[in-house]
């Protein structure tokens, strides 16, 4: 009978990362372009998706949902839908109607018993034994209802706008700085509603035993996931546990527990039998999240050399009634670019639409565009090249808060991108041409924050050599199982098939989720803790210090003697939790990854019709884990910002809100003819204030800037600025 023993080690990042244990391994797993190790299962349809695994006995619902953009439900045509065929319940319980919470546990539901507040919103669950029975039955439902769409805000005005006062900065006199500068812009930028879809439609399946409640879904952060299930089913979190194996895309539209999860444990609570709810893709984009659209003012003031000495950026957001969150499109502005009189600036109108919530680079994957359309023309108007532009301009330090940056690799992105993608080639604004089309070349800088989160993993090293990583993290395409996989078998000498990785369960040692951009950094160091407690544990039992023990290949060699692990362990396993907290790091120096993003464009002078002939980035954001796995998350990164630059945006029915386009025949996200080749290089980059691994976020790093750089090479095409994204033919031609 073998002994299981116990370790940990706790790190808090207060301070430069010193230890570095990763430049010291030398199994070289990692940062290498490893294949995924739950590749093969995603690829020939055995990796289980929420919906593809159903509990026998499983019964099926589906949403009524609200045809009014504001108002109350009083009653429903329950008696006629329960005798329809197949029907086990119609269901009106207001928890259902707590619209999906922001990641935030505890958030209050915005909107009391039965209220409407936006087109589209569930107010009642059918279930039945089938799909097809609960869908049919659903859709004969007839709503009592007390309409107030005529007092639905559904477009805001000026006076619509709250100005909530932590969001506002200004230093020195902006309106003097304009006054006095040799080249100035002041200019209105909007970009629109858009939403995320992810190929994975939500979906939920729930089911009871013994006062457990047990719920498969599609969801990225299972800590709070938990919490906030129990609170709207109204059980202890002790009591619930969500599985999310593998998760078919997020980007931020499953952060939160959506109607689908809490609607399934109700119902599956009240039949005692599992409950399966897959959501349309209509119901995605309706009744899940989206992301604001956006107005924006940008004011920039140059000196006769272009050296900024104002800069001002003020948008203005939707947001849902009661809800905390709105988009911060300003997030990097402060830290970006130099200029000592500035004014920050965010107004957030509540309307009765679809709540907006976080999606890929909330903040930044808007702001940053605009900013970077800015600069742009500001460049022209005084000038100069626009790279030579922004490296003039890049502090020193944060100049807003006077932190010191914990590394700022913007001008390197910036020099080595333009060398790459041959910037030096730039025709003259709307000179270049083959037959219809305009040719032109455009740029922008990337920037996005870098964050950390609490996160906990155990690391078991078996009394045989090999090892199984265990944490609720999430996988949402990201590559979360091959890097963490990779973590572990560097830090223990292991080849990777040594090594296991268990995820997405929420009764494994809670992680910091999936969501912006911090999963990699704070999962992956709690794995590289867990293994540091088990490194220390074999250095003992080799007489040796921790870093005089090399492992590699199975072996822990110190003093020229190498001994199997197995050996080493001798009949023992070892297992070691790692916790990782953000520490004071994050307030003592700023944090982001950097980039440059370069595109060339042909804009048709016949149709308005803009293609897309190459799209090349440099990115910074640390250490690369896994340079496949890094590489796919830009290109998709990337991919998103030729959707917001040319084809994404949500249409709102002006009568009541409700998405015009609500499935992805309408909704253009960009296909394989609108993707060019996408080139990419990663410069060599450690942040010693990031967390041991000295990695930084880059799935969302990657689509911050993409449509700045495309409307800033169809402005170099055509002469012309277009402000209004996205860039659809009737605004070009
Ligand atoms: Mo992200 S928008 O925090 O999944």
């Amino acid at each position: 009978m073998s002994d299981m023993i116990e370790l940990s080690q706790h790190l808090r990042m207060n301070g430069k990362d010193e230890e570095n244990l990763l430049d010291r391994t030398v199994q070289g797993v990692i940062t290498r372009p490893l294949d995924r190790p739950e590749g093969p299962l995603k690829v020939s349809g055995t990796a289980t998706y929420a919906d593809e695994d159903h509990p026998p006995g499983t019964v099926h619902g589906w949403f009524v949902r609200a045809p009014i953009a504001k108002g109350w439900v009083t009653g429903l045509n329950t008696a006629e839908l329960r005798a329809m065929p197949g029907v086990l319940a119609v269901m009106r319980d207001d928890r259902l109607i707590h619209h999906p919470a922001q990641g935030q546990q505890g958030s209050a539901p915005p909107q009391g018993p039965s209220e409407v507040t936006y087109a589209g919103q569930p107010v009642a669950l059918v279930i039945a034994e089938t799909f097809e029975q609960a869908r049919n039955a659903a859709l004969a439902a007839r709503l009592q209802l007390i309409d107030q769409s005529d007092r639905a805000v559904l477009a805001a005005d000026p006076s619509d706008y709250e100005t909530p006062k932590g969001k506002q900065a200004a230093t020195g006199d902006l309106d003097k700085a304009m006054a006095e500068a040799a080249f100035t812009l002041d200019e209105q930028y909007s970009t629109p509603s858009m939403s995320h879809s992810a190929m994975e439609p939500h979906a939920a399946v729930a089911w009871w035993e013994d006062g457990k409640l047990t719920l498969r879904g599609s969801y990225q952060m299972l800590k709070t996931n938990v919490a906030e299930l129990a609170d709207a089913v109204g059980v202890s979190p002790k009591k619930v546990r969500i599985l999310s194996p593998y998760v078919g895309g997020g980007f931020g539209g499953k952060l939160g527990i959506g109607h689908e999860g809490v609607g399934a444990a109700i119902a599956a609570q009240r039949l005692g039998r599992p409950v399966a709810i897959a959501l349309h893709r209509r119901n995605v984009h309706e009744a899940t999240h989206r992301r604001s659209e956006s107005r924006q003012r940008v004011r920039l003031a140059a000196d006769a050399e272009g050296r900024l000495t104002g800069l001002g950026h003020e948008a203005w957001v939707s947001s849902m009634f009661g809800d905390d969150f709105s988009e911060p499109v300003t997030q990097a502005t402060p830290f970006t670019y130099a200029g000592e009189n500035r004014v920050i600036g965010h107004h957030v109108a509540r309307l009765n639409l679809t709540a907006p919530g976080s999606m890929r680079a909330p903040g930044e994957a808007i702001g940053v565009p605009v900013i970077e359309m800015a600069m742009d023309e500001l460049a022209e108007r005084s000038g100069l090249d626009p790279v030579a532009f922004r490296i003039r301009n890049i502090p020193d330090k944060d100049p807003t808060s006077g932190k010191p940056f914990s590394s700022n690799r913007l001008e390197d992105c910036l020099r080595r991108g333009a060398e790459r993608f041959g910037w030096a080639d730039r025709p003259q604004p709307g000179t270049r041409r083959e037959g219809e089309w305009l040719i032109g070349m455009g740029m922008a800088s990337a920037v996005r924050v870098n964050m950390l989160q609490n996160s906990k993993a155990a690391v078991i090293l078996l009394a045989d050599g090999t090892a199984r990583v265990e944490t609720d993290m999430t996988d949402i395409g990201t590559g979360s199982y091959a890097i963490l996989t990779q973590i572990a078998a560097e830090a223990l000498g292991l080849p990777m098939e040594r090594v296991t990785t268990v995820l997405g369960d929420s009764d494994l040692p809670p992680s910091s989720g999936s969501g912006g951009s911090f999963g990699a950094a704070s999962s992956g160091s709690s794995v590289l803790l867990a293994a540091q407690a088990l490194r220390r544990e074999l250095a003992r039992r080799m007489d040796c210090a921790p870093e005089d023990l090399t492992l590699k290949d199975g072996h822990a060699i110190a003093a020229n003697r190498a001994r199997p692990l197995s050996d080493v362990l001798a009949g023992d396993s070892l297992r070691a939790e790692g916790e990782i907290d953000r520490g004071l790091n994050e307030t003592t120096t700023r944090q982001a990854s950097w980039g440059a993003q370069f595109a060339e464009v042909a804009v048709s002078t016949v149709t308005g019709e803009i293609r897309l002939r190459r799209l090349s980035a440099v990115f910074a954001a640390g250490r690369i884990l896994n340079e496949k796995t890094a590489r796919s998350q830009c290109i998709g990164g990337m991919i998103f910002g030729i959707g917001s630059a040319l084809t994404e945006e949500v249409a709102h029915d002006p009568r009541d809100g409700h998405f015009v386009n609500r499935d992805l025949a309408e909704y253009h996200i960009p296909v394989n003819l609108d993707v060019p080749h996408i080139d990419i290089e990663f410069l060599d980059d450690r942040d010693p204030y990031a967390n041991p691994m000295q990695a930084k976020g880059i799935g969302e790093l990657a689509c911050c800037g993409t449509a700045g750089a495309i409307a800033n090479a169809v402005a170099n095409a055509t002469g012309k600025r277009f402000r209004d994204l996205p860039m659809t033919l009737d605004k070009v031609l």
